[in-house]
């Protein structure tokens, strides 16, 4: 256990941690100090992930939507560490479609991994944080806080963690228990899920640099942008901070 760094000595799980934001949110934790156990239905992924952060990080494969697997990991990480103490809530997937083209199948898809997957998650970690207090970190989307026309799926899945996280947060508050929980609101940010948004748009080249544009700040985010908001959050640095949304969206939402 690292002594040093803003989050030296906590415990944090992440989901989604074999790509992107995930990813890079286990590399950051990792460097401030925190022990990290890197989850993702991608069980290699996550392995590879953990593996190349070495001793004494590790992982787990979780799918997120599976109840009895959030259970399972979430006390192998009691029972290995004595706490856990931050949860990055970052495993998502993103769909398009209006609501005219959108298939109940992709809307209940989004629903489940987006908004049960941080459910039982929080679920999860109110549960192994109670007595001792905690950071969780949900990651919604700018598509939580505005409408897009091609993303009703999305919207509505993001908009669900948006609020789910102030119910936790107020939950926690309410019952004295020292858990923090907050929601990130980012837009276009250079990962694989945007590489495949890209993709599915024709030139990807373009399309990126498109989305880069609808930004007043005129780029993509990088994943550093976003791991900088979750290391805050997860540090004691955010301790008065509890049920807020972040826009990570370099001034999208802001007109
Ligand atoms: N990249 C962006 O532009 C952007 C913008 C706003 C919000 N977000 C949100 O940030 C989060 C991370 O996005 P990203 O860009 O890093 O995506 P990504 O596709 O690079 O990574 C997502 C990870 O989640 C994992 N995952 C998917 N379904 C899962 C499940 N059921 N259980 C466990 N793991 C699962 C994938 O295997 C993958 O490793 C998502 O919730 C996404 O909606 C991303």
């Amino acid at each position: 256990m690292s002594t040093t760094g803003r989050v030296a000595g906590k415990i944090a799980l992440i989901t989604g941690g074999a790509s992107g934001i995930g990813r890079a949110a286990a590399q950051r934790l990792a460097a401030e100090g925190a022990t990290v156990i890197v989850t993702d239905r991608d069980g290699p992924g996550a392995a590879a992930v953990a593996a190349a952060l070495g001793a004494p990080h590790a992982a787990a494969t979780l799918d997120v939507t599976d109840e009895a697997a959030w259970a399972a990991v979430v006390a192998e990480a009691v029972a290995r560490h004595g706490r856990l103490d931050v949860l990055v809530n970052s495993a998502g997937i993103g769909r398009h479609g209006d609501i005219e083209s959108t298939t109940l199948a992709d809307f209940r898809l989004m629903y489940r991994v987006n908004v049960e997957g941080t459910f039982l998650g929080c679920r999860a970690a109110v549960g192994a944080m109670k007595a001792h207090g905690g950071a969780i970190i949900n990651l919604s989307s700018v598509a939580g806080l505005i409408g897009v026309p091609d993303l009703a799926g999305y919207c509505a899945s993001k908009g669900a963690v948006r609020l789910l996280t102030k119910s936790v947060a107020l939950h926690c508050a309410k019952q004295g228990y020292r858990i923090r929980c907050n929601s990130l609101h980012p837009s276009f940010i250079d990962t694989p899920m945007v590489d495949a948004m890209a993709a599915a748009l024709g030139d990807p080249a373009a399309a990126k640099a498109q989305l880069g544009r609808a930004a007043p700040l005129g780029r993509l985010g990088h994943v550093d942008d976003v791991t900088a908001a979750i290391l805050y959050l997860a540090s004691d640095e955010g301790a008065f901070v509890t049920g807020a949304e972040l826009a990570i969206d370099g001034g999208l939402t802001a007109r």
